[in-house]
């Protein structure tokens, strides 16, 4: 049986036009930017492929919700709004506002962690774990050993390891884990969801030990939509009821609104539990605002509170997961080597397979995002050894089985003919990625390294060599590509599946 294509479901109202800048002018932004992909201007990329995270295109009913915004200081009517909107779709009983995601977690942070204590989760996310970690919480990874490993097909490779679980409630004792953090579509492991079957399991061990679950809530609706495609008996239901259960088996949770819910800004901490709830008001005084607006304007209270009811519409989450699939299956025709299976919010590179030339210590991810940049003006984002920072007792860098690089899809901004172009442009880098130069340090800083740190090519002075530079190729032998052969990928012609 034959199935009409899907298209976007909404037209596009007003357009941001792009610009294009030569390879030498991008060669010296990325130098200025010391092979940083985030310290580069956004006036210098083509196509913005760094974070799905208050990158998404608001829709005619958001905008227009904006100049309801009431900005009394206590109270606003969009707090009401968005209070009504978090509890019918995501269930719980105490929402609090939050400048962003981070916030949320530096309140829930400061509220139950106590030194010494441990943290288990479903691998760490770099601002989660650092504000554990200030806290004086120690975190542990109990992810199943399936999401370290970027070619396991498994559909929920964001599942819970309960055997993990339990050997870190056997060593460190229930009273010291004040939660167990789990987190929804696990970022870090290329957007890879947790099965409602797991999370029941989980729930019914947390039980029996009295210890909380608390939810990183940030793509739930992108993991709700897993669920109802690839668990049985699910698919059925609805975005809205499947997220509702996900969260009813939870004490709370930690959301940023940057993603799932649609807005440039914002984010929710919620509990469950009153008087933990009025605790955590207590502290968002003292850190980002009034109980009633968490360092936000009333607008964005209320464009949040729309973003939400749109996000759980099916046609939307089907197209946006749909994009990623797309632009995912555009590289493994090709044979680009990405995370299997293609994940919720973007589409993850194994830069340690594409530059095997080039030793984890000189960082193949965040080499492979800066030549990226220099080859097309497509900016994406490294998610290896240098976003997992060191080893705070050691020094060590933390070397992750995972060595990505992040095309990460904003929501309802770019359009098919942009995924295209991504992908010829990744297809083409992988031809020589030979010519992929290593990376040193040149600063570090102490917090979520990633975002500030600069970087200096091991040789020369550029972090791709030029074609036809032959015995100059980072590997000291040329992969052919100048030539014309393609080695590392055969099938660039399967691109342009539109014509
Ligand atoms: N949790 C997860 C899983 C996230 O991906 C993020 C942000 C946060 C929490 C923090 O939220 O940015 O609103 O303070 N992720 C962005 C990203 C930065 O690019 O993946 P925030």
């Amino acid at each position: 049986m034959s199935r009409r294509s899907w298209a976007e479901p909404y037209k596009i109202k007003m357009v941001e036009p792009l610009r294009m800048m030569s390879r030498a002018e991008r060669e010296e932004a990325i130098e200025a930017a010391g092979f940083n992909t985030f310290l580069v201007p956004s006036r210098a990329v083509y196509i913005d492929l760094l974070t799905d995270s208050g990158t998404s295109a608001m829709s005619d009913r958001q905008w227009a919700s904006m100049m309801m915004g009431d900005e009394a200081y206590a109270g606003s009517e969009n707090y009401f709004h968005l209070e009504e909107a978090v509890r019918r779709h995501y269930g719980y009983r105490n929402v609090i506002p939050t400048h962003q995601g981070r916030g949320a977690e530096h309140i829930l942070s400061r509220l139950l962690i106590k030194p010494g204590d441990t943290v288990p989760g479903n691998m760490y996310f770099t601002t989660t774990k650092a504000h554990q970690e200030l806290a004086g919480g120690r975190f542990v990874d109990v992810i199943g050993d399936r999401a370290h490993d970027p070619d396991d097909e498994s559909p929920f490779k964001g599942n819970i390891d309960l055997f993990k679980l339990e050997r870190v409630v056997k060593e460190a004792g229930a009273a010291r884990i004040p939660y167990v953090c789990v987190q929804c579509n696990v970022n870090m492991a290329g957007g890879q969801p947790i099965s409602l079957e797991n999370l029941r399991a989980v729930r019914a061990f947390c039980d029996r030990h009295g210890i909380r679950i608390m939810l990183d809530a940030t793509r739930a609706v992108e993991n709700a939509y897993f669920i109802q495609q690839r668990e049985a008996g699910q698919s059925e239901r609805s975005i809205g009821d499947i997220l509702l259960e996900v969260c009813s088996l939870s004490d709370g949770c930690t959301n940023s609104g940057k993603k799932d819910c649609l807005v440039n800004i914002g984010g929710f901490l919620c509990l469950n539990d009153d008087a933990l709830a009025e605790e955590a008001r207590n502290l968002v005084v003292v850190f980002e605002g009034l109980h009633t607006y968490g360092g936000l304007a009333g607008r964005d209270m209320e464009a949040m509170a729309i973003g939400i009811e749109e996000s759980v519409q099916q046609d939307h989450i089907r197209a946006r997961i749909g994009q990623v699939e797309y632009l995912g299956r555009l590289l493994i025709k090709a044979g680009v080597p990405i995370v299997r299976p293609i994940g919720g919010h973007g589409v993850f590179l194994n830069a340690a397979k594409m530059l095997p030339h080039v030793p984890r210590e000189q960082f193949p991810a965040q080499a492979l995002a800066a030549a990226l940049y220099v080859e097309s003006g497509v900016r994406a984002m490294e998610r290896g050894a240098v976003s997992a920072g060191r080893d705070h007792a050691t020094g060590a860098n933390l070397y992750p089985r995972l060595e990505l690089v992040r095309l990460t899809i904003p929501r309802r901004v770019y359009t098919q003919a942009h995924m295209d172009v991504t992908a010829e442009s990744v297809i083409e880098l992988a031809r020589h990625a030979d010519h992929v130069v290593g990376l040193k340090f040149t600063h570090e800083p102490k917090h979520l390294r990633f975002f500030q740190a600069r970087f200096a090519p091991v040789v020369g002075s550029k972090v791709l060599r030029g074609h036809g530079e032959g015995a100059g190729c980072a590997s000291g032998r040329c992969c052919g590509a100048c030539r014309g052969s393609s080695r590392v990928v055969s099938a660039a012609s399967t691109l342009n599946p539109g014509a």
